[in-house]
């Protein structure tokens, strides 16, 4: 994975926090403790691989410390492997043995009922999708004397999507949505448009994990941007988007996934003019856009605040609604949407008619079907978090304000033999690691609160046996390679 950017003496300051407190139980000289909080950051994903650190001397006036301190400090990070320097240009963030990729981002549906399965952040179909599905039925004789291709989508379709757009503040045009094969193959066409092999792309890390897999597919070069415990840090953001000038950043404001984060209105109005000044087109994820279950109200869409015209935002029915519909969109300026319109005849022609339909219909039924999932999911989430809170009171995590997931943090770097642990019990997760894409994010597990309650309560008490377990039992490898969604 290539990377770029840099933090400043101030921002990685900020990073360390209290490194030296009581609750971190370090000891050892101050140079060695310096070194184990960078090397932690690393590991945990809260420091990006590739980074460029701040000079000795910077630091060591950030920090109040002697320059002697930070530089015994980089070279005990340099002998451990965690920093590269070269003289005279600086210091990057590494990992020992180089990087590897931590995602295979493989798909593999279980269908053993035996098994909680809390890698998949998805919902079964609503009961509005069988009205759906019949009133799909009834127009269909009105497109059979067509051939049915449609590349940018069946009109009654983009016009039901752009009007939810208007809806929430962002004026759009039915020609300015294409319809796709969900949002996955949104992005997947976004990559082969407008991203030539060996750009750059921007990522937060930890991100989707297929996300990561699209953009390594198109051979991009990964520029990671380290989300901290309370989501984007803007000035961070925006300076690593202008040292990385990346032909795109792929970044998911609205209940991103895995960590849940809002993406803060402020932050959303500077971002497209940052992103443009540097050539940088910038794909907004809204998946999980739809579900916000309480606190602040959604913030506007980051296209909002895009006078280039260069914010492509891609949303979907598969979170909201059900992933078996496979129908998602893009909406961009309208030569950007003709232009994926025509790069899509090499990959799938159209989206199939009868699906398109069927979302037509469930958007109709849009309040209903929200108001019933927002319920649902506020009972499973509190039900999660209390069911956490009693039985591992030692992990922690930010609870969210919507999506389907929390993102834990663990009492140690165990996410993965947790994970191999977990389901020898039969509870299947996604470890960290997955979503780190380098390895890092041992100390993170992401929980969706997607299942009945029941099945909740009872994969924690699983996860709590297996959490005594790790530190005792060799763990065998895993049966099959775990689902993430
Ligand atoms: C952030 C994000 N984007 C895209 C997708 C894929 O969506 P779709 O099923 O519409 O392709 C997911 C699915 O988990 C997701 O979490």
């Amino acid at each position: 994975m290539a990377l770029a950017g840099s933090v400043r003496g101030s921002q990685l300051t900020r990073l360390l926090g209290d490194w030296q407190g009581p609750g971190r139980r370090r000891s050892g000289p101050e140079y060695a403790q310096l070194a184990g909080a960078v090397r932690s950051l690393l590991t945990d994903g809260r420091l990006a691989l590739g980074v460029r650190l701040p000079a000795e001397r910077e630091l060591a006036q950030a920090l109040g410390l002697s320059r002697t301190t930070v530089t015994a400090a980089y070279r005990t990070l340099r002998e451990s492997g965690h920093l590269t320097s070269r003289r005279g240009a600086g210091s990057w963030t590494a990992l020992p043995g180089g990087h590897r990729v931590g995602t295979s981002g493989l798909w593999a549906p279980i269908e053993d009922d035996e098994i909680i399965d809390l890698g998949q952040a998805a919902l079964p179909a609503p009961p509005e999708l069988t009205d759906a599905v019949a009133a799909a039925a009834e127009d269909l004789p009105a497109y059979l004397t067509s051939a049915g291709y449609h590349p940018m989508g069946l009109p009654v379709l983009r016009e039901a999507v752009a009007a939810d757009f208007s809806r929430r503040g962002l004026p759009t045009l039915a020609d300015q949505i294409m319809i796709t094969g969900g949002a996955q193959h949104a992005l997947d066409l976004i990559l082969r448009l407008l991203v030539a092999p060996g750009q750059r792309t921007l990522l937060e890390t930890p991100t989707y994990p297929n996300a990561l897999t699209a953009v390594l597919a198109s051979r991009a070069r990964v520029v990671g941007y380290a989300l901290g415990d309370a989501g984007w840090d803007g000035d961070l953001l925006l300076s690593t988007v202008r040292d990385a000038r990346a032909r795109l950043a792929y970044l998911i404001p609205d209940y991103h996934n895995p960590t849940g984060h809002l993406m803060e209105t402020a932050l959303r109005e500077r971002l497209p003019a940052a992103a443009h000044a540097v050539g940088t087109d910038v794909v907004v994820d809204e998946t999980f856009a739809d579900l916000r279950l309480d606190g602040p109200e959604l913030p506007p869409s980051v296209a909002t605040f895009d006078r280039a015209a260069r914010v492509l935002t891609v949303g979907g029915m598969s979170k909201p609604y059900w992933g078996g519909l496979r129908i998602g969109w893009v909406r961009a300026a309208t030569s950007i949407t003709a232009r994926l319109a025509a790069a899509r005849v090499a990959v799938d022609m159209s989206s199939p008619v009868l699906e398109q339909l069927v979302a037509a219909h469930l958007l109709g039924a849009r309040e209903q079907v929200l108001a019933a999932r927002r319920a649902q999911l506020t009972a499973r989430r509190d039900t999660l978090v209390a069911a956490l809170r009693a039985r591992l009171p030692e992990w922690r995590f930010v609870v969210p304000h919507g999506g389907l997931s929390l993102w834990v943090e663990l009492d140690a770097p165990v996410s993965s033999v947790l994970a191999r642990t977990v389901e020898e019990l039969g509870v299947r997760v996604a470890a960290g690691p997955r979503f780190g894409a380098d390895g890092t994010m041992e100390r993170f597990l992401r929980l969706p609160y997607t299942r009945p309650e029941a099945d909740l309560v009872e994969a924690v008490e699983r996860l709590a046996q297996a959490r005594e377990s790790v530190d005792r039992v060799p763990v065998r490898p895993l049966r099959a390679p775990a689902i993430v969604a």
